[in-house]
């Protein structure tokens, strides 16, 4: 229950909770894709059972069943597959392998069984962009000579300059540094170089050769074959680069900048794309129980997103946009309306995202104080610290708000225990490719990435019976799964009711009302399926309104509740949710 004021504020005559039109209607489908709340895995970070000190696919088997208490319906599992982890994992040396270091295929198959059996699907994280250097295909393209099938597979081409000794075009890598390495042909002399937006390990592949699409379609069908509920798709839209590879002076990420749009990005966005995934959706399409496909298609604006998701092609795409927007309630309402309309118009759901394994973790970043993160990079030691009451705060309100919004939503693991990110991590131990690429310029985004605390256990809090691949900060040790279960009031336990909630309320399947008059002012809110949804952004205790019955508070894990708001008062950095007396 939100802490109730002795002097709440008058309330503002245009706080009247009259519901607009609405913005979104339902659409007709009732898919689980349409509605579903998915699960976010990072193996390495989740369970080790093994004593490596790196989380394994054994040890999600083991503990899946805390994660179907959560009420989602599925897994997106990150990397598992054979590699070099020289980019945790998106550096695939064998698709249809499990890296000894998570496992086996047979363990893949139980943890498989285990899901069935749980009622919870697992989608594999597929990296069609780009391999790893130890790709068998990428040893025989550097063991072959310029111009032949096997280099085909990749994108070689000579350099410029005198003897070629500059990179064949300006391209920047994501990580830092060209997107160019040059290899020695084989007979030692120096050759040709080939693109890599990432990691020199991660060599890009050639999508205009057929052969590439076919190899990928047949290792969808393997993970589908072997019982996958879909695939999360990394960098969805840099598979075809403009033809020629002109230079490009706007940012390595393809983000707008003056004079720069992302649309003219030549190595994002490109139509033939699209083809790709249609295939795709028709593989889907031949297995039963709505095999789906998520894509990490970071493209600008949000409308041309939307792309990914018609009809024909993919399900759905992650909403960075929300995940990037600040704590302002114009640009939130904006964001969200704006997403809904682009959504709506080819007939997919939106998405909501806060956290993920790229990106701070919103307890992190919501409470980080002036000067603000490093973009994209999180807070290392020697910055300002976050105010870690005010992150979590505001993180378990963000995650209140986004879990009564209409269509599919994404938990990073570890969010359910409020975890921010580990902000102290010592540099030694940082282990992502942009903290060496950029000389620790970047700081990476290890802090993100810490494995998890399950109980009381030494050396790593139950993770493993070892010391973790990094270490955990300070405190953790009492926000354990194992603490917080013992803690009705925990953010596990408010977790769960939000999910549960948003389940039996059907909010998922809804339909999207704002609050009247809200605008300008910083409090939020909508309606939702008869849900009331009120977030305050700002710094005035806001009175709750006469007539609604409390189902949820961010300020508390309360359990479902009869208890009417009025008298009652909406605190700053807390979400609610309320539905009439009478319903
Ligand atoms: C995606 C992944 C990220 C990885 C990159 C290269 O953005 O989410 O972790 O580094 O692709 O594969």
């Amino acid at each position: 229950m939100p802490q109730t004021d002795e002097h709440p504020a008058t309330p503002p005559a245009h706080l009247e909770f009259r519901l607009e039109d609405a913005t979104h209607a339902p659409s007709s489908g009732n898919e689980w894709w349409r509605r579903s709340v998915i699960y976010q895995i990072y193996p390495r970070s989740f369970r080790d059972t093994t004593g490596s000190g790196i989380g394994d696919l054994p040890g999600i088997t083991a503990e899946l069943h805390h994660i179907a208490s959560l009420g989602v319906d599925a897994i997106w599992l990150s990397p598992f597959f054979a590699s070099p982890q020289k980019d945790a994992g998106y550096d695939v040396s064998d698709y249809r392998a499990v890296d000894p270091l998570f496992g086996t295929l047979a363990d893949f198959d139980e943890l498989i069984a285990e899901a069935n059996r749980l009622e919870i699907k697992i989608l594999v994280d597929i990296v069609p962009n780009h391999c790893s250097s130890e790709h068998a295909m990428f040893r025989e393209a550097l063991a072959s000579p310029r111009g032949s099938a096997a280099r085909e597979h990749f994108i070689f081409r000579d350099g410029r300059g005198k003897d070629g000794q500059l990179p064949p075009n300006n391209w920047q890598s994501h990580f830092g540094g060209s997107a160019w390495t040059r290899v020695p042909d084989p007979d030692g002399a120096p050759g040709q170089y080939y693109l890599h937006l990432f990691d020199h390990s991660q060599p890009d592949f050639n999508w205009d050769n057929p052969a590439v699409g076919d190899e990928f379609e047949s290792i969808l069908r393997f993970w589908l074959d072997r019982g996958a509920g879909g695939f999360r798709v990394d960098v969805a839209h840099a598979l075809i680069k403009a033809s020629g590879l002109p230079d490009w002076h706007g940012r390595a990420d393809g983000a707008d900048s003056p004079g720069y749009p992302f649309a003219d990005a030549p190595m994002f966005g490109q139509p033939a794309v699209h083809d790709v995934y249609r295939r795709w959706r028709s593989i889907c399409d031949q297995y039963p129980g709505e095999r789906v496909l998520c894509a990490e298609a970071n493209v600008h604006p949000i409308e041309a997103m939307a792309d990914w998701v018609r009809p024909d092609e993919m399900h759905q795409s992650f909403n960075f946009p929300f995940l990037h927007t600040g704590w302002d309630a114009a640009a939130l309402k904006a964001i969200i309306t704006r997403s809904l309309k682009a959504f709506d118009a080819v007939g997919a759901p939106s998405t909501w995202v806060l956290s993920n394994h790229d990106v701070p973790r919103h307890a992190t970043r919501l409470g980080a104080v002036s000067p603000a993160l490093r973009p994209g990079d999180g807070l290392g030691p020697e910055d300002v610290q976050p105010d870690s009451g005010l992150g979590l705060a505001r993180a378990r309100a963000a995650t209140l708000f986004m879990l009564g919004l209409p269509g599919g939503a994404y938990i990073y693991q570890g969010e359910e225990l409020g975890l921010g990110d580990h902000t102290l991590l010592p540099h030694e131990y940082r282990q992502d490719p942009s903290y060496a690429r950029t000389n620790g310029e970047r700081l990476g985004r290890d802090g993100c990435r810490v494995p998890l605390p399950w109980s009381d256990s030494t050396p790593s809090l139950g993770f493993s019976d070892a010391a973790g691949w990094l270490p955990q900060p300070e405190g953790w040790e009492t926000v354990t799964r194992q603490a917080q279960e013992a803690d009705p009031d925990s953010t596990l336990h408010f977790y769960r009711l939000a999910l549960d909630l948003r389940r039996t309320h059907n909010l998922g399947l809804g339909n999207l009302n704002w609050v009247e008059g809200t605008d300008g002012a910083q409090l939020l809110g909508f309606g939702n399926s008869g849900v009331l949804v009120l977030l305050n952004l700002g710094t005035a205790p806001v009175p709750l309104p006469a007539g609604e019955v409390l189902l949820a508070s961010s300020a508390t894990a309360v359990a479902r509740s009869t208890e009417a708001a009025s008298g009652l008062a909406l605190n700053p950095d807390a979400a609610v949710w309320l539905r009439p007396e009478t319903a």
